[in-house]
């Protein structure tokens, strides 16, 4: 009985490590062809190195993250969203749309999140299933989508947008719909290890309705819409997925598009289809987002005007976070081999020869851009420092002038909050929950905050 056991133990260990073993070399494999297309890129920018990004494991190694608010803001002076680059003042919403908001949209797709190619291709839906069916106590109609992409142009890459979109089974009319960016990974993915930095793990979900059924419960249907299916999440991957598709195989271009804006980019195909469908209020349409994808959901409303309102949650740096900020995550870490994908070539440079103080743009003049529609910023707490709660305030505060210029109202102040205050009487509104790197304690101040401008017929 023990051999039997002895063997079983065996074969078990042995069925486990031939499972795991391709995933990790698959890894390997994808960091090295990451490093490679990194090094690629500059090359193209005639760049040797860059600085190290800041280490959030570690609180002794040389490069640790910064939480000491006393150095915190080496580049205190903000580029003003209201001044033009002749130096005019912006005083008119005109002057904005006609002439600031364009001049801020150049320099976001050029150095930060690079362009959206003109002629991206035709993305056709198909609904693959629809199904009736309950969530908790709420009986609700799931439709299983597929966005088609048009290949024609390279027909040796294929794209196919996972989208599913829940309604409530018994809606009188079309509901408005929030729409996840959801952390669906492919078979076998892992985490690289750096990216546990600086938080507790995931907290058990706690008692209670899921953000879906607190969705439901308002009457509203929810989306989740996979980024992975749009574009990997990795620099090997850039000769692939959509960006791919439009370089034809080819490696980027330093101002092309990175991750953040194809994943944006498949959300509006996502909202092409919502303005299709009877079931959905296509202008009642909500975006929510967290950690990398709390980054897509700020660059997915900043440049789709069509998104009604937007729950950002955890974005940090590349995302709400100000760039010109030590604290946390640092823009090295962003241009760093492992993240640089989300965002254009020439981000890069401003962890190389560059400095933060040298970006044309900063993160406030990203929230401007969602102006005059309503944004939840929203943090964590203890476990969540890496995400810099602080800046992300600061650029929310800085961003408050265009929504005003607009007519909407600020955050209100311009002090650092207290843990779990709650900001919700303007289109900028933040709150910092009082526990680690998740959305889910801040749901139901979102859905507060949505009410009061999405309805229900
Ligand atoms: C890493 C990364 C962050 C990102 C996070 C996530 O921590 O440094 O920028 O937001 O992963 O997406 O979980």
């Amino acid at each position: 009985m023990k051999k039997i056991i002895e063997f079983l133990f065996i074969a078990m260990m042995i069925a486990l490590h031939s499972y795991t073993q391709p995933s990790r070399q698959a890894q390997d494999s994808l960091r090295k062809l990451s490093e490679q297309d990194h090094k690629a890129m500059m090359d193209l920018l005639h760049i040797d190195s860059i600085r190290q990004g800041a280490n959030g494991n570690n609180p002794n190694a040389p490069n640790a993250a910064n939480y000491d608010e006393s150095k915190a803001n080496p580049y205190p002076n903000l580029p003003d969203p209201l001044t033009l680059k002749n130096g005019k003042k912006v005083t008119t919403a005109k002057m904005w749309w006609k002439k600031r908001h364009p001049e801020i949209v150049e320099d976001f797709d050029r150095e930060i999140y690079g362009r959206v190619p003109k002629n991206t291709p035709k993305v056709t839906w198909e609904i693959l299933s629809t199904t009736d069916t309950m969530n908790g106590d709420f009986p609700i109609t799931v439709k299983k989508l597929a966005g088609h992409v048009d290949n024609s142009s390279y027909p040796s890459i294929t794209v196919n947008i996972d989208l599913t979109l829940t309604t409530p089974a018994n809606a009188k009319g079309h509901v408005p719909v929030i729409m996840e960016f959801g952390f669906i990974f492919p078979p076998g993915f892992r985490f690289p290890p750096r990216d546990t930095s600086n938080r507790t793990t995931q907290p058990p979900a706690p008692a209670g309705p899921t953000w879906q059924q607190q969705v439901l419960a308002t009457g509203w249907g929810y989306a989740i819409i996979s980024p992975n299916s749009i574009q990997a999440d990795n620099g090997a991957g850039l000769t692939q997925g959509i960006i791919g598709l439009m370089n034809k195989g080819q490696r980027r271009k330093p101002d092309d598009w990175g991750a953040l804006r194809a994943w944006a980019w498949g959300a509006s195909r996502a909202m092409d289809y919502f303005e299709t469908d009877k079931s959905v209020d296509a202008k009642q349409i909500g975006i929510e987002g967290h950690s990398r994808y709390g980054k897509a959901t700020l660059v997915t409303m900043a440049y789709d005007s069509r998104f009604a309102i937007a729950f950002i949650s955890s974005s940090g740096e590349g995302g709400a976070k100000l760039h010109r900020r030590n604290a946390g995550e640092i823009v090295e870490n962003v241009a760093g081999s492992g993240e640089y994908h989300w965002m254009a070539g020439n981000f890069i440079k401003y962890a190389g020869p560059l400095n933060w103080g040298d970006l044309p743009v900063d993160a406030h003049e990203l929230i401007a851009m969602c102006a005059p529609r309503p944004v939840f910023i929203s943090s964590g707490e203890k476990g969540d420092g890496w995400v810099d709660a602080r800046g992300m305030f600061m650029a929310g505060v800085a961003a408050g002038p265009v929504y005003k210029l607009l007519g909407k109202k600020d955050l209100g102040i311009a002090e650092f909050p207290k843990v779990e205050t709650t900001l919700i009487d303007g289109e900028i509104a933040f709150r910092q929950h009082s526990q680690g790197h998740t959305p889910v304690p801040n749901w139901p101040t979102f859905i507060q905050f949505a009410s009061h401008y999405i309805k229900t017929q």
